[in-house]
Order: structure tokens, then sequence, then C-alpha cells
């Protein structure tokens, strides 16, 4: 069986251009070869790279027993482990997807709309005017505090949100270093290698888990309670089973790692644009500044900000049996890597004129496609948090546009470019800003889920 036709380089150079310089890798490859191309990245199995919008429905639409998500993680089960939502397959898959997913319905995520601006209001207040910002840091604290709470429903000061914000700290401080994605595959494979350094973080984060699920397992509150881990303990699936302490540790790590960077990143490649076009700032600035004032504005660049640098650039799926994508290219053999590639499909001028243009009108009263606008992936795959995450992403952005007057601390530099961080791409300086000035936040309820 044959592969579409793809880059000729040697697999150790695709590697690193991979690694290193994703997007202009696969946009030259496009170029050259169309919509499908076939990468080769040594360590894995051949990579079929899709770009067009009504292939890629094929992709997610397509039988889950065929194209499997869960195998292709693997190298996650040493931090997230076996029972984690992001490596199930199959049925197994589908039962914790059903017992998570209504716990993220968009009506419940409005509960949190209140923690959002309270989270965000104290970080800003804790920015000193005049000093340099790292945006991309600044908000991964927000966003950190903010899933902290929502998942665990614990107190802003209580000693086990520390150690837990300190726990996490080390392991994604790890996850973003050089050594980490070799150091997990090595782990996954069960071969020797430096899993030492983070073991003693993972199983700190694992001691806190467990107890505080022990504790609310017999919460007489239960019932009452909103956050997410309080939701989850009383989901049942249809034959009245919920989920073992096992699983629900695994998913628990599994929405605070895949639940904070990601947003953190869209916000800070937000930012990246809107420093650099005044206008846009003062137009999110002014619908910020008034309660009342929705034109769509805010939405707009969040959509924008996230089809010009979507996070994850790239899905996968794995074969588990051959699989026809084109009828020229005949099956592709069992075990190749099909992967919807989310930065291509965003950047296809075809679409979207001018794809490196930052321009949120492109959204004003236009509702995304979901194969041409997919950030959040696809199909019995997507994203569980999308809608906590577009929530988030609007009432932080609000809050800080509304508070803050920030300019570039580097005006002379007109965009910044991408590094790889595991599999997120994030502005390589950080999003450098600098705090003008501040305004006073609007008064506001506590919020209910930190009672
Ligand atoms: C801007 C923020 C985010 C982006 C760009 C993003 C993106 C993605 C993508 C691309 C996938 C894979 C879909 C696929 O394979 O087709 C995914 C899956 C997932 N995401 Fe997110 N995500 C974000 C925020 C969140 C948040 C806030 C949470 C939870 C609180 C979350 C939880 C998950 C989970 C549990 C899955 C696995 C779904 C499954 O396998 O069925 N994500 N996300």
């Amino acid at each position: 069986m044959a592969l579409p036709p793809g880059p000729k380089q040697s697999s150790a150079y695709q590697t690193l251009a991979w690694t290193l310089r994703a997007p202009p890798f696969l946009e030259s490859s496009r170029r050259e070869f169309g919509d499908v191309f076939t990468v080769n990245l040594g360590i894995v199995e051949p990579v079929v790279v899709v770009s067009d919008p009504d292939l890629v429905k094929k992709v997610f639409t397509g039988d889950a027993n065929i194209l499997r998500a869960g195998a292709g993680n693997k190298v996650l089960k040493p931090i997230l482990g076996s029972r984690s939502i992001l490596l199930l397959d199959g049925p197994e898959h589908l039962r914790e997807r059903k017992l998570m997913l209504p716990q993220f319905h968009g009506k419940r995520m409005e509960a949190f709309t209140q923690l959002m601006r309270d989270i965000t209001n104290r970080a800003i207040d804790g920015w000193q005017v005049g000093a340099e910002i790292k945006l991309q840091s600044a908000f991964q604290e927000i966003t950190l505090d903010i899933i902290l709470r929502a998942l665990f429903g614990l107190d802003e000061e209580s000693r086990r949100t520390t150690e837990l914000r300190e726990a996490l700290h080390r392991m994604t401080r790890w996850a973003s270093g050089p050594l980490s994605q070799i150091t997990m595959s090595r782990e996954a494979n069960n071969k020797p290698g430096l899993w030492w350094m983070v073991k003693p973080s993972i199983d700190a984060t694992d001691r806190l888990i467990y107890a505080h699920i022990a504790e609310r397992r017999n919460a007489k509150d239960l019932a009452a309670r909103d956050d997410i881990l309080s939701l989850l303990l009383q989901a049942e699936d249809e034959n009245g089973k919920g989920l073992s302490d096992r699983e629900l540790r695994d998913e628990l790590m599994t929405l605070l790692i895949a639940g904070h960077e990601t947003t953190t990143t869209a916000m800070a490649w937000a930012y990246e644009r809107l420093l650099r076009q005044p206008d846009d700032m003062q137009r999110l600035q002014a619908e910020a500044r008034d309660e009342d004032r929705d034109e769509g504005w805010t939405d707009a660049v969040i959509h924008e900000a996230m089809r010009r640098r979507p996070p994850i650039p790239m899905v996968a799926r794995s074969l588990s049996e051959p699989w026809t994508l084109r009828e020229e290219d005949g099956p592709l053999p069992a075990g190749t890597i099909v992967a919807p590639s989310i930065w291509l499909i965003h950047h296809r001028e075809d679409i979207y004129p001018e794809p490196e243009a930052f321009r949120p009108e492109r959204w004003l009263g236009v509702k995304p496609d979901t194969y041409r606008w997919l950030p959040f992936g696809g199909g019995i795959r997507r994203c569980v948090g999308a809608s906590f995450a577009l929530l988030e992403m609007r009432e932080v952005l609000r809050t800080v546009a509304a508070r803050t007057e920030l300019v570039l601390a580097d005006p002379s530099s007109s965009r910044e470019r991408i590094s790889r961080r595991a599999i997120v791409l994030v502005p390589r300086h950080g999003t450098r800003a600098i705090l003008k000035s501040r305004q006073p936040a609007a008064q506001s309820e506590p919020a209910a889920v930190a009672a």
C-alpha cells in the first residue's frame, strides 16, 4: 500500500523541522505536494497530514474504532495515567466522555464567570505600573488559579490550593523543558530514563488529589456544590456506575494539564497582535468598559487569535486497520497516523484571504464553520473544555482590557516568532508588555464557587 507523496529529506531532518519550525515546514510541504502529504518523523509511523476541510470532516466523522486518538497519546500516560480520556479509545473513551461532557456544558460554565473575573482582578492588582510583564506568564498564573478552583472548589487561601499550585508549577515547568518529551516517551515504553526527576512532583500532586477526592466523596453538601469534581463524583453511566478514584485522579490531572496552557497561549497571541494594532485594542477596551455593550468584538478577537495562531497545530488519529482517505491513494496501511492540520486549514488563502493578517472583523456576525475553524479539534474527540475555555478567554481578556493600558515592551518588533512548548505553539518571548496605567476594579459580588 502506497502513501501520498511528501518531503524527501531524511526523517532526522523532518523531525527537526517539525520540532523547531512546524508552521513553515507544513506550509512549504503543502505548497509542494498539495492538501494531503506524508511526513516521516522517524520515531513514529508515517504521518499523513490533511488540510482540506472535506477530508478533515471525513477523518473526524470516520469510524472511531479505526481512527484511534487514544493510542497516539500513549506518550502522555506517565503523567495523565492510563484511565485518562485522552488515552482511551472505543467504548471506554465514550463512557468517560459521556460522564464528563455534561459537566462542561455552556450553561453550567456560567457559574464560573464571577470566579474568573475575581481571579483576574486580583492578578491585575499585583501588576506593577511601569514594570515589564510577560503576558504569557501572567495569563498562566490566572488560568492555573481558575482551573484549580473551578475543578476542586477550593478556597483561595487554603493550604491545599497553595500546595497543588506549587506542585503543578513544578510539573508544568518540567513539562515545558527540553527533556520532557524524550523522558516521557522512554517512561511510557518502560525504558530507563530521567523519569526519577519528575516523579516526586507527580507523586506529590497525586497525594493531594486523592486526599481531596476522599474528602469530597464524604462531603455532606456534595449535591449542592458546583465545582467540577463534585459534579463528576455524582455522574453515573447507563449502568448506574460512577467514576472510580483512579479514573477521577486521571481525569482531574488531564483537565489540569489540558486546561490551562492552551487557554493561556491563545490569550497571549491575542495580545501579541492587540499591542501592535491599537485601533483593535481600543475597540476591545470600549466594549470591555461597558458591561451592557457587546458588539461581538471580544468574541471576534478570540476567534481570530485562535485562527491565526491555533495553540495546538495538529491532531492525530492512528489507523487500527487499512482505511481510505482519498480514492486516488487507495487504502492507507494500518498504523499510519492521519493528522488533520489545524494550522494549515486556518492558513488557507481561499478561506481566509491574507491568512497572516490579524483581522477580527472577519468574524463579526459570522458563525465559525466546524471544519474551517477548528482550534478545538473535532468529532467525538472535540475538546471537552471548549465552552469553559471560550468563557474564560472572554472574561479574562475583557477584565484586562477594561482595567489596563499596556504597551509593547519592544516597539521595534513587528511580530513575535513562534516557539514550541511541548505540543503548544507559544509566542517566543512570551508577549512582553509594559503596564502604563491601571484602573481600579469594578465592584463585584464575591464568586459563588469560592464559597
Ligand atoms: C484555548 C484552549 C484550548 C484549546 C485550543 C484546546 C484544544 C484541544 C484540542 C485540539 C483537543 C484534541 C481534539 C482532537 O483530538 O480532535 C482537545 C482535547 C481535549 N481538551 Fe482541550 N483545548 C483547550 C482548553 C481546554 C480546557 C479549558 C479543558 C478542560 C478544562 C480541556 C480539556 C480537554 C479534554 C479533556 C480533551 C480530550 C477530549 C477527548 O479525547 O474526548 N481543553 N483540546
